[in-house]
């Protein structure tokens, strides 16, 4: 079967919701368990696993906490004895909640780099990137001491390409997951682990709840998505599932971009 995971063990930051929940539900699809880390409750995530046939269970984390994320990759591997596949999801728009194409829509410059305070810019980075190299480095520390390879993913974001005014804290931490990525896929090149990333388009998920009624913020997504809709949670599922998978055994350090035609031009 392509993309077979059968007797494999995931573990997906940010698994409770979104981009992160439908990658743990097409990853036990596929035959395998998985391991949800996220500061909301998994009880969803599991229950949708569960109905696959697979197991998962559920390790309260918070990816910017050093301790609580190797406690993640701990708890895996108490559990399930292994690591093979992890994926980090967790992230956020902004400190204000609201994704940032909706605050850009309500327009002004009030997110701004020269109206930014610094607090709103080190959380953005702090989750967005030092949680995620945070967690890339458990998974890679336990993969190593397996010895039999592994596959990492991050969730990086076209906005990692793409200058957006008023997303600076967004933007550049995206571009750092991307550059990130790239960095461990070259020291990782020869031991079997691969480290690839993910890069969404606008992806209807929590994260821009909301916007298809805000139609400034509609029309400016998909002012740059020649496809003209929003992607699904499932179809960034299902470029994870190709990098986690023995199909994309010659992939490393690169970036897919399920965005529906973002970087055609
Ligand atoms: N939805 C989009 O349009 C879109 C586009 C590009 C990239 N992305 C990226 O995809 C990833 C998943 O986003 P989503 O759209 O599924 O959003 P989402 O809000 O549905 O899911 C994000 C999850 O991350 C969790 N999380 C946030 N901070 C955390 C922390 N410190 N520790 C642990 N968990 C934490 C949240 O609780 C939530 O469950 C993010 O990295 C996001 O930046 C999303």
């Amino acid at each position: 079967m392509a993309g077979d995971l059968t007797g494999k063990i995931a573990v997906i930051t940010g698994g409770a919701s979104g981009i992160g929940q439908a990658t743990a539900v097409r990853f036990a699809k596929e035959g395998a368990d998985i391991v949800i880390g996220d500061l909301k409750d998994g009880d969803d995530t599991i229950r949708l696993v569960e109905e696959q046939g697979r197991k998962a269970i559920f390790v309260r984390t918070d990816t910017t906490d050093e301790a609580q994320v190797d406690g993640l990759i701990a708890a895996a591997v108490e559990t399930f004895g292994k690591v093979d596949v992890c994926v980090a999801s967790a992230g956020i728009a902004s400190v204000q909640g609201a994704s940032n194409i909706q605050i850009r829509a309500r327009g002004g410059d009030a997110t701004y780099v020269h109206n930014l305070d610094t607090a709103s810019f080190t959380r953005v980075i702090d989750i967005n990137v030092t949680g995620v190299m945070q967690t890339c480095r458990a998974a890679a520390r336990q993969m190593l001491a397996q010895g039999e390879g592994g596959s990492i993913i991050t969730i990086a974001s076209t906005a990692g390409k793409i200058p957006l005014a008023g997303a600076a804290a967004y933007c550049t931490s995206k571009a750092a997951v991307i550059m990130l990525t790239k960095v461990m896929a070259k020291e990782l090149a020869t031991t079997g682990i691969r480290v690839n990333a993910v890069g969404p388009g606008y992806t209807a998920t929590p994260m821009i709840a909301g916007i298809e009624d805000n139609q400034p913020a509609m029309d400016s997504a998909m002012s740059i998505t020649p496809m003209g809709r929003l992607g699904t949670p499932d179809e960034q599922a299902a470029a994870c599932l190709f990098l986690a998978s023995s199909e994309s055994s010659f992939m490393t350090g690169q970036v897919l971009h399920p965005a529906g035609g973002q970087f055609t031009g």
